[in-house]
C-alpha cells in the first residue's frame, strides 16, 4: 500500500530519525511510540504527505486514500456539528444533489428525449450512490456522533460551541466518515473518556482500512496494534506484535546485548593485557601484531543510548489553613450556555486521608503512600 525507503529527517542538526524503512499493508495496526518530541508527528505529517522527508523516498500505490487526525485541532468551520461532519463525504453530496436535481427535473415532465436521458443519468449516479453508502451517509454519520458521546441535541450546535476536547471528536468523526483506505491517528485518545474510547476500539476492530495511532495510553495500544514502530535515540525499532509484547522482547533484546557487550569487553581486555604485557619483546613481535588486528576486527556492540529520566520532587508547601480551597454559589455561563450553577466545593488541607481510608477500604493493598499533601 505504502512503502517508506531510507528516509531521513533533522530539525536544526538534531536527527530524528535517519535511513528508516518500512512497509504499510492493507489492514496493518501500527502503533507509532517515542518520547514526547521524538519525531512521531513529524513521521505522520511525512507519510500524509504534508512535510517532506529529507532523504530517501514514499512510495504510495495510486488511489489510496488518507485521513488524518491531527494532534492540535483547531476549529475551521463555522458550521453546524452534523453539517461539518458530512460535508467530509463532498462527493458523495454533490452526487446526492444532482439525483435531487434530476428527480425534480423528472417529475417536471421536460420533452420525451430530455426525460429519457435523465432516467438513465440517475440510474447510473443512483447504483453509484447505493455503492457507496451515500443513502446511509447521514445515518451513519449520526451513528459515529453518537458513538463518540456526541448527543442529539449536539448536532445542530454550531462548532464554536464546543471545547478543544469535543472538537477534536467532530474531527474524528468527519474523518472516520469518510472511511479512508488509510488512517492517520495522532493522539486520538487524548479527549476520549472510557465510554467513547471502547466504542472507539470495536470501530476500529471492525475497521477495513489500516490504522496508524500514536497514543500514551498503553490498554488502549495493546487491544488495537499489532505492529510497533519505536522511535528512539538513534534508532527507529520495528516489531511484530502489541504494545505489551514490543516492550517484553525489547527488554529481553537489551539484556542479551548487554550481557554480550560485556562479553567482548572482557574479550578485548584480555587481548589488551596481552599486547600491554609483550610489545616491546621481539620474540612475540607477531603475536601482538595478530592480537591488535584481532582487537581491531571486533565489531564493537552498541548499546541503545538510554532515554533521559528525569528526578524531581515536590518542595514541601508552607501549611495552609484547613480549608485550602473553597468555592461558594459559583456561577459561570458563555453566553446562554451554563457550565456551572451555584457550585459548592470545599477542598481541605490533607486530603489525602479521607482518600486513603477509602482506598484501604475498597482496594486493600492499592493505597498509594506517597500521597502529596494539599
Ligand atoms: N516545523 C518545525 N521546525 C523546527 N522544528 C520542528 C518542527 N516540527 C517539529 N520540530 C521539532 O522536531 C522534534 C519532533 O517533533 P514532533 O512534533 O514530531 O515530536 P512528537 O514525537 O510528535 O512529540 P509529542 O509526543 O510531544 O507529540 C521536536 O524537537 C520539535 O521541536
Ligand atoms: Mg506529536
Amino acid at each position: 500500500m505504502l512503502s517508506v525507503l531510507n528516509i531521513g529527517k533533522a530539525y536544526a542538526n538534531r536527527v530524528l530519525f535517519s535511513n528508516l524503512s518500512f512497509k504499510i499493508d492493507a489492514r496493518d495496526r501500527i502503533a507509532l511510540i517515542g518520547a514526547n518530541g521524538s519525531g512521531k508527528t513529524t513521521l505522520l505529517d511525512i507519510l500524509a504527505g504534508e512535510a517532506s522527508p529529507d532523504s530517501g523516498q514514499i512510495f504510495k500505490q495510486r488511489n489510496v486514500t488518507i485521513g488524518y487526525l491531527k494532534q492540535d485541532i483547531r476549529p475551521s468551520s463555522e458550521k453546524q456539528l452534523l453539517q461539518e461532519v458530512l460535508s467530509a463525504t463532498a462527493a458523495i453530496n454533490t452526487r446526492a444533489h444532482r439525483i435531487t436535481v434530476i428527480q425534480e427535473a423528472l417529475s417536471e415532465k421536460n420533452g420525451e428525449d430530455d426525460h429519457e436521458k435523465l432516467l438513465r443519468e440517475l440510474g447510473v449516479l443512483q447504483s453509484a450512490h447505493e455503492a457507496a453508502g451515500g443513502y446511509d451517509v447521514e445515518h451513519e454519520a449520526k451513528a459515529i456522533l453518537s458513538g463518540l458521546g456526541f448527543k442529539q441535541e449536539d448536532f445542530h450546535r454550531p462548532l464554536s460551541d464546543f471545547s478543544g476536547g469535543w472538537l477534536m471528536r467532530a474531527a474524528l468523526s468527519r474523518l472516520l466518515l469518510v472511511r479512508p483506505d488509510m488512517l492517520l491517528l495522532d493522539e486520538p485518545t487524548n479527549h476520549l473518556d472510557i465510554e467513547a474510547c471502547v466504542w472507539f476500539e470495536k470501530y476500529l476492530a471492525a475497521y477495513r482500512g489500516t490504522v496508524i495511532v500514536t497514543s500514551h495510553d498503553r490498554e488502549f495500544l495493546n487491544r488495537v496494534v499489532r505492529k510497533v514502530l519505536s522511535i528512539e535515540p538513534g534508532e527507529v525499532i520495528q516489531h511484530r506484535g502489541n504494545y505489551d509484547e514490543y516492550l517484553i522482547a525489547r527488554e529481553q533484546e537489551l539484556e542479551t546485548k548487554q550481557s554480550a557487550a560485556i562479553r567482548q569487553e572482557k574479550e578485548i581486555q584480555r587481548e589488551m593485557l596481552f599486547v600491554d604485557r609483550f610489545r616491546f619483546k621481539a620474540t612475540k613481535a607477531r603475536q601482538v601484531q595478530s592480537r591488535l588486528k584481532h582487537i581491531e576486527k571486533i565489531q564493537r556492540i552498541a548499546l541503545p543510548r538510554a532515554t533521559k529520566k528525569i528526578h524531581f520532587s515536590f518542595p514541601e508547601p508552607p501549611r495552609s489553613g484547613k480549608e485550602a480551597i473553597s468555592l461558594k454559589h459559583v456561577d459561570k455561563s458563555y453566553d446562554t450556555h451554563v457550565v456551572y450553577r451555584d457550585l459548592n466545593l470545599v477542598l481541605e488541607r490533607d486530603l489525602t486521608a479521607p482518600v486513603r481510608r477509602l482506598c484501604s477500604r475498597y482496594w486493600p493493598g492499592y493505597c498509594p503512600s506517597n500521597m502529596a499533601n494539599v
